[in-house]
């Protein structure tokens, strides 16, 4: 939800704005802009629409002699997606900017109060009345000014301000929305909302927690408490993930290298973590004692969109082998609902961003009725990450591309990862099982290596018949049913075809009505425990016309009786099947939403993370 950049050094300014801004696009793409100092005075940029239309605008100060600047990409909450309401925001002298990411709660009485003293709005933003409050509380010091204006807010914000007055400064603040800062050793200083955005200049970063204010500028910077204005010792973290990894490397698409880096992403979160030779599995950053574990007799899987789904499969893992009752909750519910949790609860978040509002405000919730907290998460140093009890991290690299897919397969690999730890520390299964187990799940990286070229190839001969289709069903039985809704989400968010998932024996008590011609069927069959009833299901299908493509387990020439669209997928243990069968449906949408000629990469409307409500 937005994308903040800023740097104060001796670099010129513009190129590494718009640099950290097409690293930021996916938080956001409605609208853009940029802010630089350059003769004592202020110069703004804005466009509605995505970036390359400003990059576009601003070609002609690309190498301006300038090097303290902001800049914004804009996923719009209050006003429009146009010009107006882009990212710098004015005061009324207009040698004061701000950017802003988040949402300003009491932004309608703060703007009729500051109208009343005579202050000018030129948006419909709640983000111009920050810049109108701190022209209001300006005197000799800017940093004051914006910490006392921000007293006087309620809601989340991370932001950025700059001033004309004060050049080669920046001030930057947050309270509930990222915000990183970035440090070389040539005297740089740079912000960001998210690590991608530095990484081609430095990997020194210093996360800034809620409630604290950072004082960049040319080689210095210095963190203080918003609340009592007092400096803080912050920690600087070196980050090893690098330029090159949130690069295209000659895909068309972030999504369809992300799916291609599935493979790796398995082995990165496996690695070191399961003893082949013991069954021992080895995850020391949960930082939960055997005493912690004894204490829990019931976890809660709290997430959204993807990582929900990944939670769903998880609750068939962890109940069978770990043996524990688990719940799983979308955040958005679970943060409001009447939660019956205490100390024996163990609540798991899992979030690729670790910046997701919901997710985080549910385990805040958890935490405070006495809950331990362990959070499943891809981004280092992500808000979750430092919040929670512990941690697993997924190891999955920047994912771009706003569907998510190698961290969906990290996190599946995560949570199977967690389920054996759980069932030894419950010893629920024994170690020969769990050497088995985790064999399975380290063999079906190579699995995937090996399939992915051909089941493309396939999927683009097979989607000829279907990618100009208005609706799609997914059906999937137990462990294979969160796979179902997952293609469904996949391909509505980037293709725009109306898709639904459904648990295969649940058709018959209603979405079974709409089966006719065209209503394409996509059933998960493969030859697991629950074979015989899915099948059962799809002649339920053929028998009313419905057109029906099936993902099954090779070497099964029933399914032919069937249909003619089959894709057939190794038999691997059926524990294992939802991270096979995963990749079909993943490039599926794909291919289907490239051939319709969709923004596969910034699908409409969507942001990759949702830092708000
Ligand atoms: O960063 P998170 O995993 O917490 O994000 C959760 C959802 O917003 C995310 O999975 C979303 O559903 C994706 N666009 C799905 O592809």
């Amino acid at each position: 939800m937005c994308g903040i950049v800023g740097y104060a050094g001796k670099r010129r300014v513009v190129p590494v704005l718009l640099e950290g801004l097409k690293k930021l696009e996916y938080r956001g793409y409605d609208s853009a802009g940029i802010v630089y100092l350059k003769d004592d005075e202020l110069v703004t940029h804005r466009c509605e629409g995505k970036l390359s239309r400003l990059e576009a605008s601003v070609e002609e100060v690309f190498g301006v002699q300038a090097h303290c600047g902001l800049g914004h990409t804009r996923w719009a909450t209050h006003g429009a997606p146009t010009e107006q309401n882009a990212h710098p925001h004015t005061d009324c002298s207009g040698r004061l900017v701000v950017v802003h990411n988040g949402i300003i709660e009491n932004y309608h009485s703060l703007r009729e109060e500051l109208k009343e003293l005579g202050h000018t709005f030129t948006s419909e933003t709640d983000t111009e009345v920050l810049a109108h409050l701190i022209e209001e509380n300006l005197d000799t010091d800017l940093a004051q000014a914006v910490r006392r204006s921000l007293q006087r807010v309620e809601g989340s914000y991370a932001l950025g301000v700059m001033s004309a007055d004060f050049p080669g400064t920046l001030i930057a603040a947050r309270s509930h929305s990222p915000l990183v800062m970035g440090i070389d050793d040539q005297g740089s200083s740079y912000l960001a909302s998210d690590i991608p955005a530095l990484l081609p200049y430095t990997n020194k970063v210093v996360f800034l927690e809620d409630e604290e204010m950072a004082i960049l500028s040319d080689g210095a910077w210095q963190v203080c408490s918003l609340t009592t204005g007092d400096s803080l010792e912050k920690e600087i973290s070196i980050i090893d993930w690098n330029a090159a990894m949130a690069e295209k490397a000659g895909y068309k698409h972030f999504m369809l290298k992300e799916i291609f880096e599935q493979p790796q992403a398995i082995t990165n979160t496996v690695s070191g973590r399961i003893n082949l030779e013991t069954g021992e599995i080895v995850l020391p950053e949960i930082n939960l004692t055997i005493k912690d574990f004894a204490a829990i007799d019931r976890i809660f899987l709290v997430a959204c969109g993807t990582s929900w789904h990944a939670a769903l499969v998880a609750k068939y893992w962890l109940e069978k082998y770990a043996k524990i009752p688990v719940e799983v909750d979308i955040a958005s519910e679970f943060r409001y609902r009447n939660l019956l949790i205490d100390e024996k609860v163990l609540t798991i978040s899992i979030s690729q961003s670790g910046e997701t509002a919901d997710t985080l405000a549910g385990i805040r919730r958890a935490a405070q009725l006495g809950s331990k907290v362990i959070t499943i998460c891809n981004v280092v140093g992500s808000t979750m990450t430092r919040e929670a009890d512990g941690t697993l991290y997924t190891h999955a690299g920047p994912e771009i591309g706003v569907a998510s897919t190698k961290a969906f397969i990290s996190q599946l690999a995560a949570l199977f990862l967690f389920t054996l730890y759980l069932s030894q520390v419950r010893k629920s299964i024994d170690a020969e099982q769990r050497r088995e187990l985790g064999q399975h799940l380290i063999e079906s990286a190579q699995t995937i290596e090996q399939i992915l070229p051909r089941i493309q190839a396939e999927i683009r001969v097979l989607i000829d018949s279907f990618y100009d289709c208005r609706d799609f069903l997914f059906i999937g039985r137990g462990v294979n049913f969160p796979i179902a809704l997952e293609g469904a989400l996949k391909l509505k968010e980037i293709s725009y075809i109306h898709a639904e998932g459904y648990a295969a024996g649940e058709l018959k008590h209603g979405p079974i009505a709409l089966i006719d011609k065209d209503m394409p069927v996509l059933a998960i069959t493969p030859q697991d425990s629950v074979y015989q009833k899915s099948i059962s299901n799809v002649e339920e299908i053929k028998a009313r016309q419905g057109r029906i493509i099936l993902l099954g387990s090779e070497g099964d020439e029933h399914l032919k009786s069937i249909t003619d669209h089959i894709i057939y997928l190794p038999l691997v243990h059926e524990d294992i099947n939802p991270i096979i069968y995963t990749i079909p449906a993943q490039l599926l949408s794909y291919e289907i939403a490239a051939r319709r000629g969709c923004d596969v990469d910034q699908p409409r409307n969507l942001a990759k993370s949702v830092t708000v409500e």
